[in-house]
């Protein structure tokens, strides 16, 4: 019965909390609607739009001249490139930053310190820009969002934990979006509502802030961004989508909204049955992210955070239930809910972190919503409508001939502008230029995605009731250049690297399947017909080694390099690659002898000395390195002087890991210093990685600063490789790796966990991993797969 009470008084006190937020919204859009009723908006308007015109007019001379220069601002960087050549970029630059400091952060540039900080935040990116611009233009457009400049920006804020924390769970998010939602864009908005928390953290931060405290803060940023960014994948997304039954997400959002009404997180119920993985990964996410949240927040910030997300929820909740085919609604019903949820879900990116919001902050915040709201409801109105989604635009646009009273959206859209501009913000002469040329620029961007003929048929039947106002908007799209705001681009440049991220992985698989099963199946040493009875117990001794479950990895990169970079001939460097598995597989058998390190398995099965006896196992060991010799000496589709530096290199090499091994077993039981540890993993694991990558090199005769960045490359990569064989050796499962576990913790080995721990490991693999990316991004390889072969090694649990 209490329990009863106890929900029934919560749910008063939240339909409380959204009954006050809604009168404050029908304030305003009684003002706005009013506005579009007088027309004296445009009146108003006329006057700023006509100063602007002046300053953005092209000439038609220059127009007819400059048409073909001027880049696309779909082009992305290329555009930026072009308005740095042309001295535009800092203009251009502020502008866009201005806006996003007064859509994102609530802030007035009317502020001298605030436009202070405005200009300095333009100073760094243009700064940014230039270099990555500049550094590699491929690069530049290609990828926009990398795992390793989030980490190297980690590495300078002294936040590597974090960004490691972030990166796995960004991983798991990206593996855990159902089919249904879109992807991209998912991971797209969780990455930027973590950028605007974290942007939200640096502004409060002041500057007299201890590094130690900026690098607490900005953690904790992180770590709330990513809890509050879940809810747009994992709830608006999947709500929104069909991916759950009517009836499962009915339950599902009624568990959402007692999370929210009484700050407890109910049991997952029936809903989660049907998706059971799903359902799990994302119920105990939101639950953590919940109670993060909540354990940050204080008591004064506590409530105001719940009664936001509350009406954002809630608002959004009116909304998903609309129907596109119900005649009825009232212009309130249209507006309301979209005031609402537009203007909280900008103000919780700032109430999670429990900051005390200024009555100003919320004020702006509050008005600006809509605004962003109505631009994006237009850019999207033809998918809207496809999807038979309500907004005012799609709403208007089906009922407008039986519904005189409706409010064309178009017309609200610029009565916002003109309150912005002229009450919020009270004329102010940068947030002018900056609301106009975005409000321009949205034109634009409809008018090249539309097509001209779609978009002269959608402003016919949006156009403004006040004539001259709408004849000068579109005179004012036609003389002004496109103009793409950062924000816009970098929107568009993340979709692009996210989405191409995911066909290079998809393609890294298949190349590594591919290649592996070439290799595969040329591995297994065969018996020469003449005394097949003599040698057959060696070769079975060896093949029994080789047919293990083996990754195979360092004939597969010798593969790619080889056939996929240089172009040679599969069959023909198959004797490189039989070699280069001969090689390891010999290492390994040396490596788990009982005179080493004494391993009981190995490839998933007994090794070879368990099998037969430690003799047999050294004899194979030995037996197999000649074959890899005999096999490089048959490399005869290339030019024998090529073939025979590989060879004095391959025994070179080989020599040095000998070494490497031996200092390995000699150091046992000393604290090494990290310099000696590097050292030791580059010869004993290292070398192997490298000699796959040069030894095609060798082959195709690449001259030797090329050389030198490859070997660059494989020796941070073989350094990580070799730390998390060591982080499996403490924390594997010995049936995924296919070896025991606490090998070398028994053998009292010094390794990059005994040394540093398994963070500290962690951490210096990560930075190994930056500097191998680093190295091979500067060898401008044809295909990705390096990349993503690093991505794997990091994260391999095999
Ligand atoms: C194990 O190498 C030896 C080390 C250098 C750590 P792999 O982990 O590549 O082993 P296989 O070849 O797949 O069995
Ligand atoms: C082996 O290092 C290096 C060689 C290439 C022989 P480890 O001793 O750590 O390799 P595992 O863990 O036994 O595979
Ligand atoms: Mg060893
Ligand atoms: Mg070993
Ligand atoms: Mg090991």
């Amino acid at each position: 019965m209490t329990h009863h009470n106890d929900n029934q008084d919560n749910d008063n006190q939240a339909a409380g909390w959204y009954d006050k937020k809604a009168a404050q919204a029908s304030q305003y859009f009684e003002l706005l609607s009013a506005y579009v009723h007088r027309q004296d908006y445009a009146e108003h308007l006329m006057e700023e739009v006509k100063a602007w015109k002046q300053q953005h007019h092209r000439p038609l001379l220059s127009r007819l001249l400059q048409v073909r220069k001027e880049p696309r601002p779909a082009e992305n960087f290329t555009y930026l490139k072009y308005l740095q050549y042309n001295g535009r970029l800092n203009d251009y630059l502020s502008r866009s930053i201005t806006y996003i400091y007064m859509r994102d952060l609530g802030a007035s540039p009317e502020n001298p310190a605030i436009q202070q900080r405005i200009q300095n935040l333009t100073v760094k990116i243009e700064h940014l820009l230039e270099q990555h611009v500049n550094s590699n233009h491929e690069a530049a457009n290609g990828n926009l969002f990398s795992f390793k400049d989030l980490y190297r920006w980690g590495q300078k804020e002294q936040i590597e934990p974090v960004i490691i924390w972030l990166i796995e769970k960004l991983k798991q998010v990206r593996d855990h979006i159902p089919e249904g939602i879109h992807k991209e864009h998912a991971q797209r908005k969780l990455i930027k509502l973590i950028a605007g928390v974290v942007m939200h953290a640096l502004e409060e931060l002041g500057e007299d802030v201890s590094a130690e405290e900026r690098s607490r803060r900005l953690g904790e940023a992180i770590k709330l961004g990513y809890s509050y960014g879940l809810t747009y994948p994992f709830i608006d997304d999947l709500l929104d989508s069909d991916v759950l039954s009517p009836e499962d997400n009915l339950q599902y959002a009624q568990m959402i909204r007692h999370a929210l009404v009484t700050g407890i997180v109910p049991e997952p119920g029936d809903w989660a049955r049907q998706h059971e993985q799903l359902a799990a990964f994302i119920y105990r996410e939101l639950k953590s992210a919940f109670e993060y949240i909540q354990s940050i927040q204080r008591d004064e910030t506590r409530s105001a955070f719940f009664e936001q997300t509350y009406v954002f929820f809630h608002a959004q909740e009116i909304d998903r239930i609309k129907r596109l085919d119900y005649a009825a609604y009232s212009n309130e019903e249209l507006y309301i809910p979209i005031i609402l949820k537009s203007a909280a879900s900008r103000t919780i990116v700032r109430s999670v972190l429990a900051a005390d919001a200024s009555a100003d902050y919320e004020e702006r915040t509050f008005y600006f919503g809509i605004y962003n709201q109505l631009a994006d409801d237009f850019a999207d109105l033809y998918e809207d409508l496809e999807h038979q989604s309500v907004t005012p635009y799609t709403y208007y646009l089906t009922h407008r001939e039986n519904r005189p009273d409706l409010i064309n959206p178009f017309e609200l859209y610029w009565a916002v502008v003109h309150y912005l501009i002229h009450h919020l913000y009270q004329g102010h002469k940068q947030v002018q230029e900056a609301i106009l040329s975005r409000a321009i620029s949205s034109l634009h961007r409809c008018r090249s995605r539309l097509g001209y003929d779609k978009y002269k048929f959608l402003m016919k039947e949006l156009e403004p009731s006040h004539t001259p106002f709408a004849v000068l908007l579109q005179q004012l799209v036609r003389n002004s250049n496109p103009v793409q705001f950062f924000d816009k681009l970098l929107r568009d440049q993340l979709i692009s690297s996210l989405r191409s991220q995911e066909e290079e992985k998809a393609q890294f698989r298949q190349t590594m399947e591919n290649a592996r099963q070439v290799i595969q199946a040329s591995l297994p040493v065969t018996l020469p017909q003449e005394d097949q009875a003599f040698t057959a117990d060696i070769i079975a001794a060896a093949n029994y080694s080789l047919q293990g479950e083996s990754k195979l990895l360092r004939p597969v990169i010798a593969y790619v390099m080889g056939v996929l970079e240089y172009g040679f001939a599969e069959t023909d460097l198959l004797p490189l690659l039989r070699s280069l598995e001969y090689m390891h597989t010999a290492s390994l058998i040396f490596d788990d002898l009982p005179s080493q390190d004494n391993a009981a398995t190995r490839r998933g099965r007994p090794t070879l000395h368990e099998v037969y006896d430690s003799a047999s196992a050294e004899l194979a060991g030995v037996y197999l390195i000649q074959k890899a010799m005999q096999e490089q000496a048959s490399l005869t589709s290339f030019d024998p002087s090529r073939v025979q530096s590989l060879m004095k290199y391959s025994a070179e090499r080989a020599g040095d890991m000998c070494a490497g091994q031996m200092k390995d077993l000699s150091t046992r039981g000393q604290t090494l210093t990290l310099e000696e540890l590097n050292a030791i993993c580059y010869y004993k694991t290292g070398i192997a990685f490298e000699a796959a990558l040069v030894m095609p090199a060798i082959l195709a005769g690449t001259p030797p600063d090329v050389i030198d960045s490859i070997k660059k490359f494989a020796y941070h990569a073989g350094i990580a490789f070799q730390i998390q064989d060591d982080v499996l050796d403490t924390e594997g499962h010995a049936q995924t790796l296919g070896k025991d576990t606490q090998m070398d913790r028994q053998n009292g080995n010094s390794t990059f966990v005994t040394i540093l721990g398994v963070e500290g490991a962690r951490q210096a693999m990560w930075d190994h991993y930056c500097s191998a990316i680093e190295a091979v991004e500067k060898l401008k390889l044809k295909t990705a797969f390096f990349q993503h072969f690093l991505d794997y090694i990091i994260h391999r649990s095999h």
